[in-house]
């Protein structure tokens, strides 16, 4: 069937033999409104619908012995026909279709969850023997994963410094299969120069995975930086309304299909009526995160001349660590924005009780602006002191903004803070 066709779907393309996994796609623009709405989706449809079907079908029929006999020879005129509902959805590859087109990706896989996403591209990519690098302010399951559930498994794994590249190419031995980080990270939005990073790995045959969740491609497209392999919670941004869990993979195609294979053995496969609905909310995505962009540096400017805050954190601020990376790779900082209070854990704790339209939630990514304390959600378990250990303030509160007028969410979170300094 017929698609939009865009540079995104359609990218100047070369062959990296050193790649190991064919092709790789050269930087073109980052997706807009419009790739937002059509790149990747069909253009016909069944009784001339304009919106995708939702295929509720666990499994897929054969005419006859033939048909089943031509489906199984790889012979089918329908490339894209299933047979069981583990192994392929039509309503969920055109959502695939349309991550990889605003990722820059030959293909691309939708999961029941983020980590769903993240754990089977781990696992479909390491076997005993093999070796890791994970970045210390790693999403604490991916962590868990890596550490824990791998390390059972025989994989060796090093921790390296946040932002750290020279830790990186320290932590790279001989059987160093990938190095994964998030970008910007969580909570305090570390940005790593993604070329630098997929560089250091090509060079020594490691693959690079970056965990974009917090940038979205609206804002940075780690593949046309070098990086091998993409992923996203779906949860935040790409479904973006707080209504529904999914995860994606994108990267080149033999590597995606070797994700694939694995997807049908461990069966982290998305539910079809959560994949439309993640499918609808990508409709906006571009138009949400710009609004988030805008929104997050207007609080994260109000909030950093405020008289109770002692630290804040945001890619496009001057005062971020890695604010020279931010602003040569981001588009725009997303839609989170970290700060530390004076006063320590009591005090954000009042300050999490003043907002008013902003809910205690943890996530982040959708239309609502959601706020949480590490201290007492993520970390609950952990004292003051324990938190410093892991370089986490009990002061630190994490603000996700929503779709709301941004002056409402400045004003609330600046009412927030004079509520709970009064
Ligand atoms: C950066 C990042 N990656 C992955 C995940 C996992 O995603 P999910 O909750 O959809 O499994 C999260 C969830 O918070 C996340 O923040």
């Amino acid at each position: 069937m017929q698609q939009y066709q865009c540079d995104i779907l359609y990218g100047a393309k070369k062959l990296d033999p050193e790649a190991g996994f064919g092709p790789r796609i050269l930087p073109v623009k980052l997706p807009d409104s419009t790739d937002a709405v059509h790149a990747g989706a069909l253009r016909e449809r069944a009784d001339h619908a304009l919106a995708p079907a939702i295929a509720q079908t666990a499994t897929y029929t054969f005419a006859d012995s033939a048909d089943l006999e031509r489906f199984q020879s790889g012979n089918d005129a329908d490339l894209d026909r299933q047979e069981y509902g583990r192994y392929g959805n039509p309503t969920v590859r055109e959502v695939e279709r349309r991550v990889a087109a605003l990722d820059g990706a030959d293909d691309a896989l939708l999961f029941a969850s983020g980590m769903a996403a993240v754990t089977t591209t781990l696992l479909a990519l390491v076997k005993a023997g093999d070796h890791v690098v994970l970045f210390r302010d790693a999403y604490r399951r991916t962590r868990q994963f890596v550490v824990g559930t791998l390390g059972r498994l025989g994989v060796e794994h090093t921790l390296v410094e946040p932002g750290s590249l020279e830790g990186l190419t320290a932590a790279i031995r001989p059987r160093t299969r990938l190095a994964i980080t998030e970008s910007p990270t969580n909570p305090y939005l570390r940005c790593i120069d993604l070329a630098r990073f997929a560089s250091i790995c090509r060079a020594q045959r490691v693959k690079s995975i970056v965990d974009a969740t917090f940038a979205t491609p609206v804002n940075v497209r780690p593949l046309s930086h070098g990086v091998d392999v993409v992923i996203h919670s779906a949860t935040k941004y790409l479904g973006g309304h707080n209504d529904v869990l999914g995860g994606t993979v994108a990267g080149a195609a033999p590597l995606i299909s070797l994700v694939r294979d694995l997807r049908g053995v461990l069966g982290g496969v998305v539910d079809p009526h959560a994949a439309a609905l993640i499918g609808r909310g990508m409709k906006t995505l571009s138009l949400r995160v710009e609004r988030q962009n805008a929104t997050a540096l207007a609080v994260a400017s109000a909030l950093e001349g405020h008289a109770a805050v002692e630290r804040v954190y945001y890619p496009l601020l001057a005062s971020h660590p890695d604010h020279a990376v931010a602003k040569a790779q981001l588009r725009g900082g997303g839609g989170v924005v970290s700060f530390v209070v004076k006063g320590g854990r009591a005090a954000a704790r009042r300050v999490i009780d003043g907002f008013r339209i902003a809910r205690i939630a943890p996530s982040l990514g959708g239309v609502e602006t959601l706020v949480e304390q590490p201290a007492l959600m993520s970390f609950h378990e952990l004292d003051d002191a324990e938190l410093a250990a892991i370089g986490i303030d009990a002061g630190l509160i994490r603000l996700a903004v929503g779709v709301e007028e941004t002056a409402d969410v400045v004003g609330d979170a600046l009412g927030a803070l004079d509520a709970a300094t009064m």
